[in-house]
């Protein structure tokens, strides 16, 4: 974008040198004009205060409880790598109908996650299944471009356009991508001045759920890449969606942000989203052969139970391999263990959140 394109932003892109977003803390959350009355939302989940210090569990997985067992369907693991049973999910089965869409954000203020990753395939995996998915790259960074193949810098139009001028449809930025039923809302820098043009906007929290209201009814699931930041951009993202899936990397850093994200879902869904859930817990960059990560696994369970997906994302290269060929694990490396985890994770996602 041109800065001079939109009169009237001089004076706060004047603010950003070179675009960089201020410093912020969590945004504090307005109350939107004529609000009507809202149902009490049912209390979030509380996190124990010292969690991250908790006793290890004391019941310890055997070898025996690991090992891979043979029944009518073929040799598969009984205990999962979070230390619970695995479930047997059905696959899904092609939808009769689009839409009207789930709304699902990715969502962890810390970055190197694996919050773009699991975008692009979660999203891609969900896809195959028949399903209709829009991708919304909601960072400034624009890596959920990139990760699809798009120049962020080439864009004539962004979600940045989307939300800040009213004269502009969803149709104009949505792109196809190169994957069947997959589609992107696309993002470059422009974005890091939204968060702050925001600000002046009547009920500013709910500027993404405006834009995406007339296409929800043309998608199965919308999935939304959160920015590494807790601010109005990821508020409006948790305005607009009805589940949240927060990739966590396995290990111990990882569970430090945890109860500050957790009070910002709950005061979102106090004051702007009641219908806002944690569809689950993703661990990822998983190495099954460090005790670390399983110790970081076994804690997550402790606080989140049910809460936890089952898959688990491992550690493999294929993932950065994937950003430079521009597309999904599921088509760069289809039979990869890594795609394989991706689809056993739109499984449970579609089985939390039925869509389509
Ligand atoms: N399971 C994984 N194994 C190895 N590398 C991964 C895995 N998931 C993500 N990565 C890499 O880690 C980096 C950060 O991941 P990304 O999805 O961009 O995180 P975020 O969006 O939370 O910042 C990227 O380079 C990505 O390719
Ligand atoms: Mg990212």
């Amino acid at each position: 974008m041109n800065e001079s394109t939109f009169p009237g932003t001089e004076h706060v892109m004047g603010h950003l040198p070179g675009h960089v977003p201020a410093p912020e803390p969590v945004q504090p959350i307005s109350t939107p004009p004529s609000e009507p009355p809202r149902p009490a939302p049912a209390p979030a989940r509380a996190l124990p205060d010292n969690y991250a210090e908790m006793p290890k569990p004391t019941a310890k997985l055997t070898a025996e409880d690991l090992a891979p067992v043979n029944d009518a369907n073929g040799p598969r693991h009984r205990i999962g790598p979070t230390g619970r049973p695995l479930p047997d999910l059905p696959t899904p089965q092609p939808p009769t109908k689009t839409g009207p869409a789930q709304v699902i954000a990715m969502c962890n203020q810390k970055g190197g996650v694996g919050k773009t990753t699991t975008t692009i395939n979660l999203g891609a995996a969900i896809a195959e299944t028949g399903r209709k998915v829009l991708l919304i790259d909601f960072d400034p960074q624009g890596s959920a471009s990139i990760g699809l193949g798009v120049q962020p810098h080439d864009l004539e139009l962004s979600v940045y356009n989307l939300l800040m001028q009213r004269d502009i449809t969803p149709d104009e930025v949505i792109q196809p991508t190169r994957v069947e039923n997959l589609d992107l809302l696309p993002a470059n820098i422009d974005l890091s001045a939204a968060e702050v043009q925001l600000v002046q906007e009547v009920a500013r929290e709910y500027t993404l759920q405006r834009v995406l209201d007339p296409i929800i009814p043309l998608y199965d699931v919308i999935l939304i890449d959160c920015a590494p930041s807790l601010g109005l951009l990821t508020v409006n993202a948790l305005t607009a969606s009805n589940g949240i899936v927060v990739p966590l990397e396995c290990e111990f850093f990882a569970l430090r942000g945890l109860a500050m994200l957790t009070d910002t879902i709950a005061k979102v869904q106090d004051r702007l989203n009641p219908k806002l859930e944690i569809v689950g817990i993703l661990g990822t960059m998983f190495d099954g052969r460090t005790t670390h990560a399983r110790e970081v696994l076994d804690r997550v369970v402790q606080a989140f139970d049910e809460r936890v997906f089952h898959t688990v994302i491992r550690r493999t290269v294929k993932f950065p391999e994937t950003t430079v060929v521009g597309e999904p694990i599921t088509t760069y490396a289809p039979s990869s263990q890594a795609a394989t985890q991706y689809r056993d994770l739109a499984k449970e996602v579609l089985a939390r959140c039925p869509a389509g």
